[in-house]
């Protein structure tokens, strides 16, 4: 094998994204997923990839020190790319210390064990880290996030992933740690666990549920689908400058009520329904605590450096992810039941 790379998170949602597309893309390359398969990770994900020769899952939680070091040691890997963490707003706001264990603390286990393997023969070595937007704070009505915007979080969520990004810059400039960072807005696409916005309203209007809308549903968000983020993190990884940061935006605002109303329209036309029935089913709820009001990034850097750009209009995704949801009931069953853990020990046993 021409190089190992450790994702981590690879059985989340966009971690299976990134990690189908280093399989397939290079052959040459050794695929080493790690993740302890939290409620969000699920090898049914990766089914696909299971008899691939290039491809190798491991269980193991990035907190426990003693286990990430032993996957350092027995893959060796020459690459990181980082994605494992806890990543819903909601449930920081519920349980804030599971996001300061993963998000933090995972995050500086994983440093430490890349800089105890490589040392200073950092020649060919790259720590990846995906982070998010969500860094920067909130957006008034007006102007962009950019590489140079001052951290800001708000949510337990976002305070969490700044953090991390903090330790991986401070292990770059204490220890020349080679790393890189990229901060990306909201994806959407297929395999988004259903606790998200996108995939709750789906499965919600699917089954002719309420679909709850917080507050008054002016807050924005910049949607970029999944498929256009792996791409341009296999790009950040192969071609981003060491101790640089990048972000990535699908230049795609939309408020959720009009996303919402957008989704409502294709999820009529798919579902043969009455044009204007899913709308009905839009129900205010109590907004989200200290819910920002709005997140855009600028992508400029990533654009002209590295010649990336998004290639999907969010039509297009949009109709792509609502096909996806219908055409995978199983999948989604699974992921609501619980059914997912089944399906992991009977393929894997107790590994
Ligand atoms: P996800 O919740 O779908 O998946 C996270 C994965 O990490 C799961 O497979 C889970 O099992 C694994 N994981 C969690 N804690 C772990 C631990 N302690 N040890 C090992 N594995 C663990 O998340 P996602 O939406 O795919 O996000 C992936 C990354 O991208 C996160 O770092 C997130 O902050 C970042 N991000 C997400 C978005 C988005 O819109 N979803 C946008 C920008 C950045
Ligand atoms: P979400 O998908 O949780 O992503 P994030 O909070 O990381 O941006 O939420 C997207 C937007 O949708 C956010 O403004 C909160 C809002 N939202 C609702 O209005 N209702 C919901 O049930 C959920 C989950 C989110």
């Amino acid at each position: 094998m021409e190089k190992t790379i450790l994702i981590t998170g690879g059985a989340g949602f966009i971690g299976s994204h990134v990690v189908r597309l280093m399989v397939n893309k290079y052959p040459g390359y050794k695929i080493v997923n790690l993740d302890v398969l939290t409620y969000a990770g699920n090898l049914e994900n990766l089914k696909d990839l299971e008899s691939k020769p290039n491809y190798v899952f491991v269980k193991a939680d990035i907190t426990d020190e003693a286990a990430v070091k032993e996957v350092f040691e027995q893959h060796r890997p020459d690459g990181v790319i980082h994605l494992a963490a806890e990543s819903h707003v909601d449930r920081s706001i519920s349980d804030p210390l599971a996001f300061i264990r993963s998000n933090v603390m995972g995050t500086v286990n994983l440093l430490n064990a890349a800089r105890a393997l490589w040392g200073d023969n950092t020649e060919g070595k790259r720590f990846y880290h995906i982070s998010t937007d969500e860094v920067y704070g909130s957006l008034g009505s007006t102007g962009f996030f950019t590489e140079e915007t001052a951290y800001d979080p708000r949510s337990p969520y976002s305070a969490s992933k700044a953090s991390s990004d903090h330790m991986v810059r401070a292990w770059h400039h204490t220890y020349n740690l080679p790393v890189v960072i990229s901060n990306c807005s909201n994806n959407y696409g297929p395999n988004q666990f259903p606790e998200k916005l996108i995939p709750l309203a789906i499965n919600n209007i699917k089954h002719k549920k309420a679909i709850p809308i917080y507050g008054k549903g002016e807050n924005v968000r910049d949607w970029l689908f999944v498929e256009d983020h792996a791409v341009a993190i296999d790009l950040i990884f192969h071609k981003g400058v060491n101790g640089d940061t990048y972000n990535i935006g699908g230049n795609n605002e939309w408020t959720n009520i009009d996303l919402i109303r957008k989704l409502c329209e294709v999820m009529d036309n798919a579902l043969d329904r009455e044009k204007g029935e899913s709308e009905k089913l839009i129900t205010y709820v109590k907004d989200r605590a200290g819910h920002d009001k709005r997140y855009a990034i600028d992508s400029g850097k990533l654009m002209n450096e590295l010649g990336w750009k998004p290639s999907l209009q969010f039509g297009e995704g949009i109709e792509k992810t609502v096909d996806w949801y219908l055409e995978n009931d199983e999948w989604l069953n699974n992921v609501l039941s619980g059914d997912y853990a089944k399906y992991y020990s009977q393929q894997y046993g107790n590994r």
